[in-house]
């Protein structure tokens, strides 16, 4: 199966990826886990690359198709594709088709995870992640077990706060998300509506997991 996981920056799209990956042991790919990893390295990308993230700024599109076509071509992904946070803007959509189209393996279903304005920056402000495993947690939300410890590996310590998770941040990464990555949706209902599944992603974790698994084992038989 190839997956796209699109919706608002909080949406949920990493925390339902790295369930939907583990349940159907597909290749998930997040763009943004790919380009904070290339922007860590300090690289001159990732020097170039902070500039736009950091801010709430889209990364342009030439620089993002080329990193992702690679990690897409990674042979791990003949066994089940999971994109998270790719494609973003129209353009992106119409690479990738070319690219999956060359591998004559199609996009099987688009996830649009709908949250409402107010929900993404009481979601995005509260986020911690673990610094070593990436498991993503929240202050209220989804805390973990034992309090200064990972659930998913033997960290111990502080949790994390991204780097663009102010509420400044991420009032800019909305704009960017209304103004050009709301249009992707247009482009895949467009491209044939029953590939497209839109799930309400306001409420628990769990409802939205059932959802979402529901519909993919129903693909997968
Ligand atoms: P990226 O890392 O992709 O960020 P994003 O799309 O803004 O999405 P987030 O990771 O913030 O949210 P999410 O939907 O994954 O939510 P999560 O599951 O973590 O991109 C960052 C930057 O990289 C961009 O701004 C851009 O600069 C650049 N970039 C990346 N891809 C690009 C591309 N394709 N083109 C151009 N530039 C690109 O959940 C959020 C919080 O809510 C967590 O704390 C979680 O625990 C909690 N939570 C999740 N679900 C629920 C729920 N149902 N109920 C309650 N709490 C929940």
């Amino acid at each position: 199966m190839r997956i796209v996981l699109l919706g608002a920056p909080g949406a949920g799209k990493g925390t339902q990826a790295k369930r939907l990956a583990e349940k159907f042991d597909m290749l998930h790919l997040s763009s943004g886990d790919i380009l904070r990893a290339e922007k860590a390295a300090g690289s001159e990308l990732g020097k170039e690359l902070a500039k736009y993230m950091d801010a709430g700024k889209l990364v342009p599109d030439a620089v993002v198709v080329g990193v992702m076509a690679k990690a897409i071509s990674n042979p791990a992904a003949s066994k089940g594709l999971l994109l998270d946070g790719f494609p973003r803007t129209v353009g992106q959509a119409k690479v990738l088709d070319a690219q999956l189209a060359r591998f004559n393996t199609p996009l099987d279903l688009v996830v649009y995870m709908d949250v409402s304005a107010d929900v993404v920056v009481d979601r995005i402000c509260g986020r911690r992640s673990c610094p070593s495993c990436g498991a993503i947690y929240h202050e209220k939300y989804l805390r973990p077990k034992v309090e200064g410890a990972c659930d998913q590996c033997s960290y111990t310590g502080q949790l994390e706060l991204r780097r663009d998770d102010t509420e400044e941040v991420v009032l800019r990464r909305l704009d960017a998300y209304k103004a050009v990555t709301a249009p992707v949706l247009d482009y895949y209902k467009d491209a044939g509506a029953e590939k497209v599944l839109c799930v309400d992603g306001n409420r628990r974790p769990n409802e939205v997991t059932a959802e979402i698994v529901a519909q993919l084992q129903a693909l997968a038989t």
